[in-house]
């Protein structure tokens, strides 16, 4: 009985998951990009649906296929994905924002392909909105759990993102360590909130992040329901 009630954890749910790494395009052959593989988004995803949740997965450049049973919206770019989620915003229950955003895209992107003509050319960079900020701002009774990849002082780093983004829990990877950074199929990550760390887990499969993390997000928002 016990086993059966676990499983469906997040029944009734709508979550809201971004995955992978977005596309900035500098013409219409080359864009800039990161390491980012979707794992980590798509574990989760996968994870909520068998909780009972109603998944929607927004997803950028990834490397690995995507779960079935779920809501799939493909998109490129930070700002195509901002859109994305403010549309679905309101009809969230929990949003988790696993996908690498670039933080800058070409200021504009080269309707033909450039052709190498000069010695030397420049790609003008500016920064592209915060998404996890934004839903920060712009949340109700939405429970809203942010990512940080760092590479030095994590706590720190974690604690100030939570804040500034307004999230409700945030997790936090070294991604120096091994097993830790983009592509690998584990991750070693310590969960915060408002409070300060919530836990610091063992290295292991990106599913079994997923599992810990949704658990722990439904315990919080039962209790926050009373
Ligand atoms: N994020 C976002 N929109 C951006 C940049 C980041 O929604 N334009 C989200 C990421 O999806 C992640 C969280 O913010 O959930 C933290 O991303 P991270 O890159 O670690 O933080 P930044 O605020 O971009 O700061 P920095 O890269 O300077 O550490
Ligand atoms: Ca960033």
């Amino acid at each position: 009985r016990h086993f059966f009630r676990d499983q469906r954890l997040l029944a009734g749910k709508k979550v809201l998951i971004t995955a992978g790494g977005t596309v900035e395009r500098i013409d219409p052959v080359r864009y800039l990009t990161n390491d980012s593989s979707g794992k980590m988004g798509f574990a989760i995803a996968e994870t909520a649906r068998s909780m009972g949740a109603q998944v929607t997965l927004v997803a950028a450049k990834t490397s690995v296929p995507a779960p079935g049973g779920v809501e799939l919206v493909r998109v490129q770019s930070a700002q195509e994905m901002l859109n994305a989620v403010i549309e679905r915003l309101a009809d969230s229950d929990i949003v988790i924002k696993a996908a690498a955003v670039a933080d800058y895209r070409p200021v504009e992107t080269a309707v033909r392909k450039i052709k190498k003509n000069d010695e030397e050319i420049n790609v003008r960079l500016v920064k592209n909105p915060d998404i996890l900020q934004t839903v920060g701002r712009m949340k109700t009774t939405q429970y809203v759990v942010g990512f940080a990849a760092e590479t030095e002082r994590i706590d720190e780093h974690a604690m100030d993102k939570l804040q500034r983004k307004n999230c409700d829990l945030l997790v936090a990877n070294d991604v120096t360590l091994e097993g830790a950074g983009f592509g690998t199929d584990t991750n070693l990550v310590r969960f915060y909130d408002r409070q300060g760390l919530v836990e610091a887990l063992p290295l292991m499969s990106k599913h079994g992040v997923a599992r810990q993390l949704l658990t722990l997000i439904a315990e919080r928002i039962q209790t926050k329901e009373g």
